[in-house]
């Protein structure tokens, strides 16, 4: 099937099912296009749970799938390819972190929504890059807390806020291999470039940076700066949003160390194709299935975090 057939069986499909497709800003191009909801990780959850659809497609990685299911089991959730993963979820297992909570227990647990249900249903509050600051501030000064499991963003929290949460020494692959020289070299290059960070980079990268921000805060960013020139330090998916709502303005995605592609994409999150998205739409398979006692545990985290997200209103 060509593009414009794929895309006009999907549309129909999706009709006929009531159902609805969401994509996180790092998906491809082509994906981004046909979902009726682009967004981070907080948007995409926020999301979920406001649909009116019988059938959400979530095109991102699994523990956006799971996310969503656990907002709204009622739903069917279909992810486009079951092996999309996340090397940070991954670099979490749930009987390693169970023991590193034990080893601590008058801490709050906070984990970043990028773990598996299994990690969430051992969290208090679940955050994204985009509350996770706002949310560690609302607690009080002395609440002893283990943050997991990206070590740079939890690094960057503690600097922002003063705080000294324990860090599981989690990362994520994209993130972390951003290359200082050749960003120093492309700011040569464009001096009147400002640099943009992910807070999942290392902190020497994030040293560089004159703003540092979510992907949703990256790309609001953007949008409102007087500044016509980015480079860009995070998965290169957000390009695609920043130049289709910023015309003119120049967008330069940072280049990492060595890695197969020489690119700075989520190998994960680009397993995700147009033909799988029909596919799974089509045969309602792969879906995401969690059983109802992990469930109840694991979306605690996740409605602590979207009420504390409502309540500060983000
Ligand atoms: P946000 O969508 O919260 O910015 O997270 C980035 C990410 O790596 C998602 O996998
Ligand atoms: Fe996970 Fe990193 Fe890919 Fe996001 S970009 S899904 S954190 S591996």
């Amino acid at each position: 099937m060509d593009k414009i057939q794929l895309v006009s069986e999907i549309n129909e499909l999706k009709q006929q099912k009531n159902a609805v497709i969401m994509a996180h800003y790092y998906q491809d191009s082509s994906i981004q296009e046909i979902a009726d909801f682009i967004g981070d990780s907080l948007a995409l959850a926020q999301q979920a749970a406001k649909t009116t659809a019988d059938i959400i497609v979530l095109c991102g990685v699994h523990f956006m799938g799971e996310t969503a299911k656990l907002i709204s089991p009622e739903k069917k959730v279909l992810i486009p390819d079951v092996n999309a993963g996340c090397s940070l979820a991954d670099s979490c297992p749930a009987d390693a972190f169970e023991q590193f909570v034990k080893a601590h227990p008058d801490h709050t647990v906070i984990s970043y929504v990028n773990t598996t249900a299994a990690v969430k249903a051992l969290t208090d509050i679940s955050v994204t890059s985009t509350n996770a600051v706002a949310i560690v501030q609302s607690l009080p000064k002395d609440e002893k807390i283990i943050f997991g499991p990206d070590r740079n963003l939890g690094n960057y929290i503690n600097s922002l806020t003063g705080r000294n949460m324990l860090l599981w020494d989690g990362a994520c692959h994209v993130h972390e291999q951003f290359s200082i020289e050749r960003i120093v070299r492309l700011k040569e290059q464009y001096p009147n470039a400002k640099i943009i960070a992910h807070p999942e980079c290392k902190s020497a990268v994030l040293s560089l940076a004159d703003f540092i921000g979510s992907t949703a805060s990256l790309l609001r960013y953007a949008q409102r700066s007087d500044f016509s020139e980015f480079i860009v330090a995070t998965e290169s998916g957000i390009l695609h949003e920043m130049k289709r709502t910023c015309p003119g303005k120049t967008f330069i995605p940072a280049p990492p160390n060595d890695s197969t592609c020489g690119c700075s994409e989520c190998s994960f999150m680009r397993l995700n194709t147009l033909e799988k998205v029909w596919s799974c739409l089509k045969n309602e398979t792969p879906s995401i299935e969690i059983p109802e006692e992990l469930r109840v545990k694991a979306v605690k985290p996740i409605q602590r975090m979207l009420d504390i997200s409502h309540q500060l209103g983000l």
